[in-house]
């Protein structure tokens, strides 16, 4: 199975879900609740899955698949998996706030080996292959080299979980003593590509699901970053778990440090 045909089947397949994303019938009533704090899900989440599921099952039909959308989550840890969310930054969506992406990644024994992340509205594709570099659109990307003194650094609210709010704003108000300035952009996704791209130096955030972070992850990885949950430990790729994506140089233990 050569991965770089794949990644560039997915990225047709993820360009197409994320027009659908771009050209929503914004007057429909399009907007469910889930369980969980402020967590709404629209028919343009499950509308995208769909093509998804169906798109990816042609590409590759020996992997198995797990959709943020699924009723039932089944996890294995062998074998090949496509992890996906179809709209990551789901309020930014509903909010017409314009920053959301169709995240999809490949794991294979439960590590990520492809990741695919389309940003409809600025037209942007970033994909990565494990071995292979990262890239947005044609352009290979690389993270910065730079310390929190001169980072910016993004960080996601946990949003569904109030347990987890102490910490996080904790934490930014630490970051905001030495860094050049935060960020809450509303997509985990988009804030790992921003890390890749070289746009900010860390993404932190203390819970977050694996389809929040297995397409990012091998992005930011291929761009020369780091990528482990908050304690520095492996992420999690079979339930929730905390997330740090950075350049390596700025790190959570500086913020902590503040
Ligand atoms: C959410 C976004 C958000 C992050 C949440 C995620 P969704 O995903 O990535 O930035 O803070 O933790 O759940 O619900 O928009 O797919
Ligand atoms: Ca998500
Ligand atoms: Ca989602």
């Amino acid at each position: 199975m050569d991965l770089s045909v794949v990644k560039n089947k997915v990225c047709a397949l993820v360009r197409e879900c994320g027009m659908v994303m771009l050209n929503a019938d914004r007057s429909e009533a399009m907007i469910d609740a889930k369980s969980g704090h402020q967590n709404f899900v629209t028919t343009y989440d499950k509308m995208i899955q769909d093509m998804l599921k169906e798109g990816l099952g042609k590409i590759l039909p020996e992997a198995a698949f797990v959709g943020e959308e699924d009723e039932i989550h089944s996890y294995a840890s062998k074998g090949l998996a496509f992890i996906v969310d179809p709209i990551d930054g789901t309020t930014n969506f509903i909010k017409d706030y314009k920053r959301s992406c169709v995240s999809v990644g490949l794991v294979e024994d439960n590590e990520p080996v492809m990741g695919v992340i389309f940003n409809p509205y600025t037209d942007e594709m970033f994909s990565a292959v494990k071995g292979e570099g990262a890239f947005c659109n044609d352009k290979q990307i690389h993270v910065t080299d730079q310390p929190l003194d001169n980072a910016l650094v993004l960080f996601g609210t946990a949003p569904y979980y109030e347990d987890m709010q102490t910490r996080v704003f904790e934490l930014a108000q630490k970051s905001l003593r030495k860094c050049i300035d935060v960020r809450r952009g509303g997509s985990a996704a988009l804030d790992m590509v921003d890390v890749a791209a070289g746009r900010a130096e860390i993404y932190f955030e203390p819970r977050i699901c694996p389809w929040d972070i297995a397409a990012g992850a091998v992005i930011v990885r291929e761009a020369g970053g780091v990528v482990t949950n908050m304690d520095g430990g492996e992420i999690s790729l079979g339930g929730y778990g905390s997330i740090c994506a950075s350049n390596g140089v700025t790190t959570i233990a500086d913020i902590e440090a503040c």
